[in-house]
């Protein structure tokens, strides 16, 4: 069997599985979504958001992307994050990043000539590696400093959101949403906390929004 139509029978048995066990669950869910957490992870396939902390349908709204970046022109994170925000008011954003990821362990190598795009996306973690590349170069294994930039990665697009409007207007109309930083080890399953920002954290003044136009 194709692995694609392999799902599709997987479905229809998780379907029906699920009907059986609890008879009004998809007019339940199917009726609204209250998720309190917003989930903006890598795109990779072994850290799949709801997964690995056992949430269920409804749980989470999730934005993944490769290394789990926060960009400012990236019209895609943005609306996500802003539905999330001001309509969803989730309580919690969570930037999960991961060990041995791909994309952050491409972004301290060369470009690549044949991902022309790629090479684009990876350019804002090769700044982030500029920025720290004292600390992450005294590193002695091409592991140890792909999964030091893992993490300078995951903090780096915490405060990266709170330098987004969207986030500043909310923390001082609603003193909501939290932001969390966590990482996960693909080798044991387990999610570290990294950094948390609450709401109304500072902001260097350079990313506020000025009080009011001249
Ligand atoms: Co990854």
């Amino acid at each position: 069997m194709k692995s694609h139509e392999r799902l599709l029978l997987e479905n229809r048995a998780w379907a029906e599985e699920t009907r059986q066990r609890d008879p009004g669950y998809f007019e339940r869910l199917a009726a609204d979504q209250r998720p309190k957490i917003l989930w903006i992870g890598c795109s990779d396939s072994r850290v799949p958001a709801d997964i690995i902390v056992n949430a269920e349908p409804g749980e989470i709204f999730a934005h993944r992307n490769i290394a789990n970046q926060v960009v400012a022109t990236d019209f895609n994170c943005l609306s996500v994050v802003q539905y999330a925000v001001q309509v969803l008011k989730v309580e919690h954003v969570i930037v999960c990043g991961h060990y041995n990821c791909g994309g952050v362990k491409a972004s301290l190598d060369r470009q690549r000539p044949e991902l022309s795009l790629l090479n684009k996306w990876l350019m804002h973690l090769k700044d982030i590696y500029r920025m720290h590349r004292d600390e992450v170069d005294r590193l002695e294994s091409m592991t140890e400093r792909t999964n030091r930039l893992v993490e300078l990665n995951v903090i780096e697009q915490v405060r990266r959101l709170s330098h987004m409007s969207i986030i500043q207007t909310a923390w001082k109309n609603e003193q909501s949403p939290m932001l969390h930083g966590w990482v996960y080890a693909l080798d044991d399953g387990i999610l570290q906390q990294l950094v948390t920002l609450p709401a109304g954290s500072d902001v260097d003044v350079i990313y506020q929004e000025a009080e009011s136009a001249i």
